[in-house]
């Protein structure tokens, strides 16, 4: 398929990543840009995309740059369709998100949160992976990475929707990954403990084993270049998962009622 000249330059990759305006999906632009890429960058806030942007840029590649609100999954699945149509997409990585911990006095979150993350987290997420694995497959390639968490792996009463949503996004990546390897088009599901960037910096107390932003965008470009399925990182949460396994439900509940942990809010 010939493809068309973005910014006066030839493209032989077109990226696509959601949460581009902060943390790992900033990383992970920074890591991808280089010439002959486009990168379709989205985000909510103007400034830190245009960061984001203009980094990429100096490294050569052509970026186009989107800010919208995944809570709207219709205009989500118009614009993804757009750049699809304009450049057929070979990698799109689904890296916004939300976390939030319930309030402090609160049993769990609010309703409105627990829509507004249910939408950012899984359903428009979903709808974006569906529609292009469906593209891709005819094409008979294509890479679609989706970015879970080990807050799955656990049944955290402190963030039930955090949990829930990641673990939703768990199991539809690995579903889907199963539909679609025949056709050439790698699902994988990226599920990080805790790195460094805004959003693990609004908890309050010690994150353990923090990986550096950088660092982490490194080995998820790696395994989505590879076509790995999972991606669970630092291998020490495979042990908490493990561990989770074997306890008896009550027991495990008992301890994570145990955590307290406070977010402060979104800056
Ligand atoms: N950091 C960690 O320790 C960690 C661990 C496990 C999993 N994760 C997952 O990794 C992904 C990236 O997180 P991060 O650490 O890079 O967090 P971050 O620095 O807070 O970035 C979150 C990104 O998601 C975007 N976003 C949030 N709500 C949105 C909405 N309603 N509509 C559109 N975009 C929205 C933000 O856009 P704006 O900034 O423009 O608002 C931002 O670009 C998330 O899915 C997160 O759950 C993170």
């Amino acid at each position: 398929m010939s493809r068309p000249e973005k910014e006066t330059m030839t493209v032989r990759h077109h990226i696509l990543i959601t949460g581009a305006s902060s943390g790992i999906g900033a990383a992970l632009a920074a890591y991808y840009a280089r010439p002959g890429v486009l990168l379709t960058l989205w985000g909510r806030n103007e400034e830190r995309l245009e960061n984001t942007a203009s980094i990429a840029r100096k490294k050569g590649a052509a970026v186009e740059t989107l800010c919208i609100d995944l809570t709207q999954a219709d205009k989500a699945l118009a614009a993804l369709i757009k750049a699809d149509d304009e450049c057929p997409v070979d990698i799109l990585i689904l890296s916004a998100g939300m976390a939030d911990i319930r309030p402090h006095n609160a049993l769990a979150e609010s309703a409105e949160t627990a829509l507004r993350m249910s939408m950012v987290n899984f359903a428009t997420p979903v709808a974006m992976a569906t529609e292009m694995a469906n593209r891709m497959a005819e094409r008979r390639r294509g890479r679609i990475a989706l970015m879970g968490s080990v807050a799955s792996f656990h049944d955290l009463p402190l963030a039930t929707v955090y949990s829930g949503s990641k673990a939703g996004i768990g199991r539809f990546s690995t579903a889907l990954r199963a539909a679609m390897d025949p056709y050439n088009v790698r699902v994988c599901l990226i599920a990080p403990g805790f790195i460094d960037t805004p959003m693990s910096q609004r908890l309050d107390g010690e994150q353990a084993f923090l990986v550096p932003v950088d660092k982490a965008a490194r080995k998820i470009a790696r395994s989505i270049n590879a076509g790995r399925a999972v991606l669970v990182f630092p291998w020490v949460f495979q042990l908490t998962r493990l561990l989770e396994m074997l306890l008896p439900r009550p027991i495990a509940h008992r301890i994570l009622r145990r955590l307290d942990v406070m977010q402060h809010p979104e800056g």
